[in-house]
């Protein structure tokens, strides 16, 4: 059951978060979306609410650990609860190792991997204390594979995996009522490969994605299914590719 229910989304200026929290405002859901970009997210609202929906936006950068815990304030500011947090931002700036583009591994890994863990300790607090809660992360199939050029990027996402793990065996030793879903997606319509900076890798993923992509809307159906499921059932892990998909 999604009508009335309370989802934060990061990441949900574009791609897979735009759609997830435009789907799930069209199910009912009031969505209170993160990301950097204000306009973005304000213009993302406006649509939403013009569509009948309930939204709320806040800007932020989930590397800045405050951010996180401002976003979750301004849920319950907004709406008195929070029952389930997408934390779905993220960035893949590849490029092969020995270009030593340390910046970029160190955006990759604050953004990635610290925007998680900062996201769940943001909510973590409200859900024990509401015994009940939910929270979904957007891994990728590079969580769950190496692929040559992708070092950092895929650290990030196996660093979300086992991060997820560990989060929903500690909820169920503590029987918090936390619902834990890692989502892995393969090729996907969105702006995250116009931040590839080595060429070739970026030719790689274009060439790819003319080949085969799915719609955002795909995954945002997935977050869907995960959050409509029964509170009793807890779905672990989801992977969705484009059929096909060689890797
Ligand atoms: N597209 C794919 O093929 C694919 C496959 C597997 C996994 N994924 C994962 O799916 C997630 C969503 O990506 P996407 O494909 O939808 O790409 P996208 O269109 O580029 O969306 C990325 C989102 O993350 C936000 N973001 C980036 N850095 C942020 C930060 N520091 N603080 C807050 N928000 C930040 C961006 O908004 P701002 O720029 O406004 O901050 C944007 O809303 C990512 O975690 C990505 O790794 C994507």
């Amino acid at each position: 059951m999604i009508t009335g229910k309370v989802v934060v989304i990061t990441g949900a200026s574009s791609g897979i978060g735009e759609a997830t929290a435009k789907r799930l405002a069209t199910a009912g859901a009031k969505v209170v979306l993160g990301a950097r970009h204000a306009d973005r997210l304000k213009a993302i609202v406006a649509q939403i609410q013009k569509d009948g929906g309930t939204a709320s936006f806040l800007p932020i950068d989930v590397a800045r650990k405050e951010d996180s815990q401002a976003l979750a304030a301004h849920a319950i500011q907004c709406f008195g609860r929070i029952d389930a947090i997408f934390l779905n931002a993220g960035i893949m700036p590849s490029s092969r190792l020995a270009e030593l583009k340390t910046d970029d591994w160190d955006r990759t890994i604050d953004i990635n991997l610290k925007g998680v863990l900062y996201g769940i300790a943001a909510v973590l607090p409200i859900f024990n204390k509401q015994h009940q809660g939910q929270i979904i992360a957007t891994s990728s199939v590079a969580g769950l594979k190496v692929y040559p050029g992708y070092a950092a990027y895929c650290a990030s996402k196996w660093a979300v995996r086992e991060i997820m793990e560990a989060l929903r065996l500690e909820a169920a030793q503590d029987k918090a009522n936390l619902r834990t879903t890692t989502i892995y997606p393969a090729a996907v319509h969105s702006n995250l490969i116009s931040g590839i900076t080595n060429d070739a890798i970026r030719n790689g993923e274009i060439a790819v994605r003319k080949q085969t992509e799915l719609a955002a809307d795909e995954v945002a159906k997935a977050v869907e299914y995960v959050i409509d499921a029964p509170a009793e059932t807890d779905i672990h892990e989801l992977t969705i590719a484009p059929l096909n998909q060689e890797w």
